[in-house]
C-alpha cells in the first residue's frame, strides 16, 4: 500500500467543497413525519439555480409527465420528497464539480455520460427486479465512479498515467489505481460519500460497485449498479477511462433474479432513456 498517496486522496477528499445545506435540509425533513410540500418547496427555494434545475429536470422528457409542472410544490406532490431530494443531490453534484477547474486530460463529458448511462441502465435493472426504490439505485449509479473525479482533480499527473496505462495495458483502471495509488477509486469514493453523509446504501453502491471486495454483503442494490456499469460500458455510452468491457459477475445476475430472455428488452429501455436523460448535464 502506497501509505503516502492513499493519504493524499483523504486529504484531497478533505479539501472538496460540501454538498449545498439544502440537501442536509431535505435529509432532515425527510425524517419528519409533519413535513409538508411548502416546508420542502420553501427549503429548496433558498437556492434558486438549484430550484430551476430541479424544475427543467422534471419537466425533461426523462419523467415524460402528461403535463407541464409549473412549480416546485407540484413537483414535490408529483415525485415525492425522496426523488426530489435524489434530484437535487444529483444536480448539486454535477454543478459543483464543473465549477472545479481540472485542465485533466481525462474527458469529463464522457465521465459524465458514462455516469448517467450507468444510472440508467440501473434504474432499468432495478425496475425489472421490482427493487423497493430504483430512484436511490440511480443516484448510486450515477455517483458510482465519483472517485475517479478527485483523483482527475487532485492526483491529476498519476491519474493520467493510469488512463494512458489502461489504454495500452487494457487493464481494468481499478487494477491500475490499486498499483500507482495504493487504493483504487472505490474507496475514494466512499470516502467521499461518507463526507456528504449519504446514505449506507449509496455509499455502499460507490463502494462495491467492482464487487472486489468478496467479503461483503451484496445487495439487489449493488448488484444492479455493477451489471449497469458493465452494460453502459458494452453499450458505448460515455466513457469512464475502461479500454475494455468487464464481465459482469454472474452472482449479481442471480442475486438480481432478472431472465435472460428479458435483455433485448432492457437493453431498447436503456438506450431510450439515456438519450432521454442527457439532459441532467444541461441542466
Ligand atoms: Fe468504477
Ligand atoms: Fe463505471
Amino acid at each position: 500500500m502506497k501509505t503516502n498517496k492513499v493519504e493524499n486522496i483523504i486529504g484531497s477528499v478533505d479539501k472538496l467543497p460540501t454538498l449545498p445545506i439544502i440537501y442536509t435540509k431535505l435529509t432532515n425533513l425527510l425524517q419528519s413525519p409533519n413535513a409538508t410540500a411548502k416546508m420542502i418547496s420553501d427549503v429548496i427555494s433558498e437556492d434558486q439555480s438549484i430550484a430551476v434545475r430541479v424544475l427543467n429536470l422534471v419537466n425533461s422528457a426523462f419523467y415524460s409527465l402528461p403535463q407541464k409542472i409549473g412549480n416546485l410544490k407540484h413537483a414535490i406532490v408529483i415525485l415525492g420528497l425522496n426523488q426530489i431530494r435524489n434530484l437535487v443531490l444529483v444536480t448539486s453534484t454535477i454543478k459543483m464539480f464543473r465549477e472545479i477547474k481540472s485542465d485533466s486530460s481525462f474527458n469529463m463529458q464522457k465521465f459524465w455520460e458514462h455516469s448517467i448511462g450507468c444510472a440508467v441502465a440501473a434504474r432499468v435493472l432495478a425496475e425489472t427486479a421490482y427493487l423497493k426504490s430504483p430512484d436511490d439505485v440511480f443516484t448510486g449509479g450515477l455517483l458510482h465512479d465519483i472517485g475517479k473525479l478527485v483523483h482527475a482533480i487532485y492526483l491529476k499527473e498519476d491519474f493520467a498515467a493510469v488512463i494512458d496505462d489502461v489504454r495500452e495495458s487494457g487493464l481494468p483502471v481499478i487494477e491500475v489505481e490499486k498499483r500507482i495509488f495504493g487504493c483504487d477509486h472505490t474507496y475514494t469514493g466512499r470516502e467521499l460519500a461518507i463526507k456528504w453523509n449519504l446514505s449506507e446504501g449509496t455509499v455502499d453502491m460507490i463502494r462495491h460497485h467492482h464487487l472486489s471486495d468478496n467479503s461483503a454483503e451484496l445487495t439487489k442494490e449493488i448488484s444492479a449498479v455493477h451489471i449497469g456499469n458493465t452494460l453502459c460500458i458494452a453499450l458505448g455510452l460515455g466513457s469512464g477511462g475502461e479500454k475494455k468491457v468487464p464481465v459482469a459477475q454472474m452472482k449479481a445476475w442471480e442475486i438480481l433474479d432478472i431472465e435472460m430472455n428479458n435483455l433485448e428488452t432492457i437493453i431498447e429501455r436503456i438506450d431510450r432513456l439515456f438519450n432521454e436523460s442527457v439532459v441532467i448535464l444541461e441542466s
